[in-house]
C-alpha cells in the first residue's frame, strides 16, 4: 500500500485510489527520472501554437512532483532543457524559460510545504542571469529541506556531463588509479543520488536523447503515448507499478520463484 500521504491526496471514490493501493512499498523506486515529452504535438492537435502545450505541460509538472513526494520517492528528476533544445525558434526558448521562472515562484510554497529540496542540473553557468538568479533562490530557500530531492534538468546533456565530471577529476588532481566508477559517478552533477530506478518517457518516443547516460545505466524504462501536457499522477502510479513487476537482472539469472510460506 502507498504512503498515507499519497492516500491522503487522493480523494475517497477516485479510480487513482485503487492503483496506489497496489504499489508495494518495499519495492518502490528510489530515484524517477522523466523526459518530458510531447508539448508540441499536444498543441498541435489543439491548433494552438507549440508555446501552448510547454504552458499545459506546467499542470502536469505540478501534479508530478507533488505525487511523487507523497509517493515518498528519494529522488525525482525531470528533463526540462537539454543542450540541443537551443535549435529550436528563439521565442519558443524564450517563452520555456519564462514558463520555468513563473513556475518557481509560484510553487516555491509547493516544494516547501511538501519539504522538496530543489535542485539545477545542466549548465547553468550558461543560461541568462534572470533565470540563474531565480533557479539559486528556489535552490536555497529549499536547501535545509529533508524530503525528497527534485532535480530540474536545464541546459543538460548526457555527454556534457560526463565531460564535466572528467573535467572536474583533472582539476581536483585524481590520479588514474584512484579513479573508479564510484568515484567518477560521484562528480557528476546527480554525485551522491542513487541512480534512476525508473525512466519514463512520455508520447511515444523509444529513444534516450542525451538523458542521465550514465546513470541510467540498468534502470528500467516505461514508455507511454501519453503526452506530458496530459500526464498526471495516475500515470505515474502505473509506471509505478510496471516497474515493480519487472524482473531486475543486472547481467545476472532470474531470481528463483519464492516458494510459498517460506520466509
Ligand atoms: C517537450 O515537448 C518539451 C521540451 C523539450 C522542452 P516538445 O516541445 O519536445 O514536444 P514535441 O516533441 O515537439 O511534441
Ligand atoms: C528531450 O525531448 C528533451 C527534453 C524533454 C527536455 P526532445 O523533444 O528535445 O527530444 P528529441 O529531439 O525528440 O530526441
Ligand atoms: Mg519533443
Amino acid at each position: 500500500m502507498a504512503s498515507e500521504e499519497l492516500l491522503a491526496w487522493i480523494p475517497p471514490g477516485h479510480p487513482d485510489r485503487e492503483l496506489a493501493l497496489q504499489v508495494a512499498p518495499d519495492r518502490m523506486p528510489a530515484h524517477v527520472a522523466i523526459i518530458m515529452d510531447g508539448n508540441g504535438r499536444w498543441a498541435a492537435q489543439r491548433h494552438l501554437p507549440r508555446v501552448e502545450g510547454h504552458r499545459a505541460g506546467i499542470d502536469a509538472v505540478r501534479d508530478t512532483v507533488e505525487a511523487s513526494a507523497r509517493l515518498g520517492l528519494g529522488v525525482l528528476t525531470l528533463y526540462a532543457f537539454s543542450v540541443e533544445n537551443w535549435k529550436r525558434p528563439k521565442a519558443e526558448v524564450s517563452t520555456l524559460m519564462s514558463l520555468l521562472k513563473r513556475y518557481l515562484r509560484s510553487e516555491l510554497n509547493t516544494l516547501l510545504s511538501n519539504n522538496i529540496r530543489f535542485q539545477v542540473i545542466g549548465r547553468v553557468d550558461e543560461l541568462a542571469p534572470d533565470v540563474r538568479d531565480e533557479l539559486a533562490a528556489a535552490e536555497a530557500r529549499t536547501a535545509a529541506n529533508t524530503g525528497m530531492c527534485f532535480n530540474i534538468a536545464l541546459n543538460y546533456g548526457g555527454r556534457a556531463e560526463i565531460v564535466d565530471a572528467a573535467r572536474r577529476a583533472i582539476r581536483e588532481g585524481i590520479r588514474p588509479d584512484d579513479l573508479d566508477e564510484a568515484r567518477f559517478a560521484s562528480l557528476l552533477y546527480t554525485g551522491g543520488q542513487a541512480d534512476p530506478d525508473l525512466l519514463i518517457r512520455t508520447s511515444g518516443e523509444m529513444r534516450v536523447s542525451n538523458f542521465l547516460l550514465w546513470q541510467i545505466a540498468y534502470a528500467e524504462i516505461w514508455v507511454t503515448d501519453t503526452l506530458w501536457p496530459d500526464f498526471r499522477r495516475q500515470h505515474l502510479l502505473e509506471a509505478v507499478l510496471a516497474y515493480q513487476k519487472r524482473d531486475r537482472r543486472y547481467g545476472g539469472i532470474a531470481a528463483p520463484p519464492v516458494a510459498a510460506g517460506v520466509k
